[in-house]
């Protein structure tokens, strides 16, 4: 079985463990800068970030990235493939996806999720629970479209973006690089790139 660490300790670490043995992997472990000896799922907790190059000399190829931030998800996640792992797409095997949507490396997609035909979701991005992304969107390097949000065709969503619990965004609108989308907004106008835009329909603050 391959041996996969996890970055990060926190509650979105949890799914992200058990969202990576679902995908066949062993996770010997989470790395944490509070590296206070505890288990997450039953995943210890062995060390900060400066464990890495010890794993790598073990023999552990494959990394995860468990950080709920995007910033912080994208600059860990290019920093681990620089020093030499693996970030694999983790794809839940209870997500229903199109053969021909692209899920570029270091993407998670939780259980319940559904990718349609033609959609691309971006290195390091979050596809969280029972999120849809339709036809042809197109999600830039380490968006996160929250628990039940959804995405009609051809949406466009910049990097580092946010997309709330709950939020929607109608047919072709986008969502610029940085973006928040509120929790259970609909946006059907564009929104700038840095906005937190909230409401129905979605306004910027
Ligand atoms: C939009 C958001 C980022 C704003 O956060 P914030 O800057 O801390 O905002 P505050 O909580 O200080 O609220 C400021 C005002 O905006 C309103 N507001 C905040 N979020 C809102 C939302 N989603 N919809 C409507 N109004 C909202 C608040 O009621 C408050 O209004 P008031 O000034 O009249 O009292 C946040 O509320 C949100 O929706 N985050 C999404 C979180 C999420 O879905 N995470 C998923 C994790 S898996």
């Amino acid at each position: 079985m391959p041996r996969l660490v996890v970055i990060g300790a926190g509650g979105h670490a949890k799914v992200v463990v058990e969202l990576a043995r679902s995908c066949g992997f062993e996770v010997v472990g989470c790395l944490d800068a509070d590296d206070t000896p505890r288990l997450v799922v039953g995943a210890p907790v062995i060390g900060k970030d400066d464990m890495a190059a010890a794993l790598l000399a073990e023999g552990v190829r494959f990394a995860a990235l468990g950080l709920g931030s995007n910033r912080t998800r994208e600059r860990i996640g290019l920093r681990f493939e620089e020093l030499g792992f693996e970030l694999p797409a983790l794809i839940s095997p209870r997500a229903t996806v199109s053969p021909s949507a692209v899920v570029e490396r270091g993407a998670i997609v939780m259980p319940g999720a559904v990718l349609n035909a033609d959609c691309r979701i971006g290195a390091f991005s979050i596809i969280n629970t029972c999120a849809s992304v339709d036809h042809d969107c197109r999600l830039g390097v380490a968006a996160h479209v929250a628990p039940g949000g959804r995405l009609a065709g051809s949406v466009v969503v910049g990097d580092r973006a946010m997309l709330g619990v709950g939020s929607a965004v109608a047919p072709g609108v986008s969502i610029g690089d940085d973006a928040t989308l509120g929790a259970g907004a609909t946006a059907i106008y564009d929104i700038q790139s840095n906005a937190i835009a909230v409401g129905t329909p979605a306004r910027p603050r």
